[in-house]
């Protein structure tokens, strides 16, 4: 079969694996060619959402640059089968682990459920047996709609809000190329309560406490979330929003996770990184024109930052230099919020109308992300070429 994309508003329903695995090789030749003198830099990592965004990024500036580290990666993804190719994570995992493997390296994946019992079990057994027992950095980067609630089995859904007023503006469809105008009621409670226990602190608490409780935490261990505040352009539909309320509950449990630390002498950060093209990301309505401006002054800039470059930043620049804010964050969003480019970015995001879109924000450079996402737009990719499901349905993380 001949794979081609296939988009659904801002959601992709077929992914290429040949360039999943392009986009893998793209970042670990980045990662590669990075340079730290940085003696503690982790070396046994449980990265929490590995698959794909931030969390693939970390995966791969761990595993493949100077840390060298040794990454076990949980994702929920899904591959080949009778309903279709899989998902774009799937493939990503199967890479990275090829990749490592190939190198020397050790990086196996657990595909399930982060929230279940089953998926913290099979992570406790593979640290004890592939990672001498304990680990001595956990990165939490999940991002999802839904989590199971444990106590009766049915489910918070999150819902990206305002808060306390209505909210219009213009999402991004990459089906139909096209600006859409949006209008967003404020958010209920009960649908800020809910977007609270899926995407705050309560699971990433709740791991630690996990991995705590089975010993498997080295002397020192470290743990690292991923938040995103942006600038008051943005708020009302994020900061001020029920993902920001989220995040802020993400903060907080900062201190409980260092409480937890205390005796390990470990600790606990949070990362505000910059708005990027994610699986996640082009999912909040009204951010994407805000996306479009961003991205055409910070490469106009000369700035411009994928996750890899993020990532890579944080662990190689960041990680063990005392480069917080005054409320304990590291910042890597710092580019994003320089003034010279929020002043850019400002008069652009003013201007931005169905009809200019195109032209004003760089809509081709936020599509061809989108689309790398799932393998496709890569020059070096043989598109044309078919592809063996059966093949595909042998291939496992
Ligand atoms: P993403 O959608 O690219 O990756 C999410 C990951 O979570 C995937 O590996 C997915 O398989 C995994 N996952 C989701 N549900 C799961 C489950 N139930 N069990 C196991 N794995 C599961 O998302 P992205 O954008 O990388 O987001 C990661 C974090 O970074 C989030 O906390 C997000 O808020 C934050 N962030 C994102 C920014 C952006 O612009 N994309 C900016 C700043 C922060």
């Amino acid at each position: 079969m001949i794979i081609h994309p296939q988009i659904q508003g801002v959601v992709a329903r077929s992914c290429h694996p040949a360039g999943c695995q392009a986009a893998v090789n793209e970042q670990i030749d980045k990662a590669t060619q990075q340079h730290s003198q940085d003696t503690a830099l982790p070396k046994r990592v449980l990265i929490l959402g590995a698959s794909s965004g931030f969390g693939l990024a970390s995966r791969i500036a761990l595993t493949f640059g100077p840390a060298n580290a040794k990454t076990l990666g949980v994702s929920f993804e899904r591959g080949a089968s009778e309903k279709g190719i899989g998902s774009a994570g799937w493939y990503n995992n199967i890479h990275v682990a090829n990749a490592a493997q190939a190198a020397g390296k050790v990086a196996p994946n657990i595909v399930g459920d982060a929230f279940s019992d089953k998926v913290r079990q099979q992570v406790a057994e593979t640290i004890r047996n592939e990672f001498d027992g304990e680990v001595d950095l956990v990165v939490y980067s999940l991002a999802t709609g839904v989590r199971p609630n444990p106590e009766n089995g049915e489910f918070w859904r999150s819902v990206i809000k305002p808060v306390g007023k209505a909210v219009e503006g213009y999402s991004v469809n990459f089906e139909h190329n096209r600006l859409d105008t949006i209008a967003l009621p404020p958010a209920s409670e009960q649908e800020i309560d809910d977007t609270v226990k899926v995407m705050g602190g309560e699971d990433w608490l709740g791991w630690m406490e996990f991995l705590n409780d089975q010993q498997l935490l080295a002397k020192g261990c470290r743990t690292v979330a991923y938040s995103y505040i942006g600038p008051e352009r943005t708020h009302d539909i994020y900061h001020k929003g029920t993902l920001g309320l989220a995040k802020i509950h993400l903060h907080q449990t900062r201190k409980d996770i260092d409480q937890l630390l205390a005796p390990l002498q470990g600790h606990a950060d949070i990362a505000v990184c910059k708005a990027l093209v994610t699986k996640a990301s082009v999912f909040i309505p009204g951010l994407t024109p805000y996306l479009l401006a961003l991205y055409r002054v910070m490469k106009d800039k000369g700035i411009h930052e994928g996750c890899i470059e993020q990532m890579n930043r944080l662990f190689y620049s960041k990680w063990n230099s005392d480069a917080r804010d005054q409320e304990g964050l590291i910042r890597l969003d710092d580019w994003e919020l320089r003034e010279d480019v929020q002043q850019a970015v400002n008069p652009l995001l003013d201007t931005i109308t169905p009809q200019n879109f195109n032209d004003l924000g760089d809509y081709d450079g936020v599509l061809r992300e989108f689309l790398q996402l799932n393998g496709f737009a890569f020059e070096n990719v043989e598109y044309d070429a078919p592809v063996d499901i059966d093949t595909l349905k042998a291939l496992k993380p």
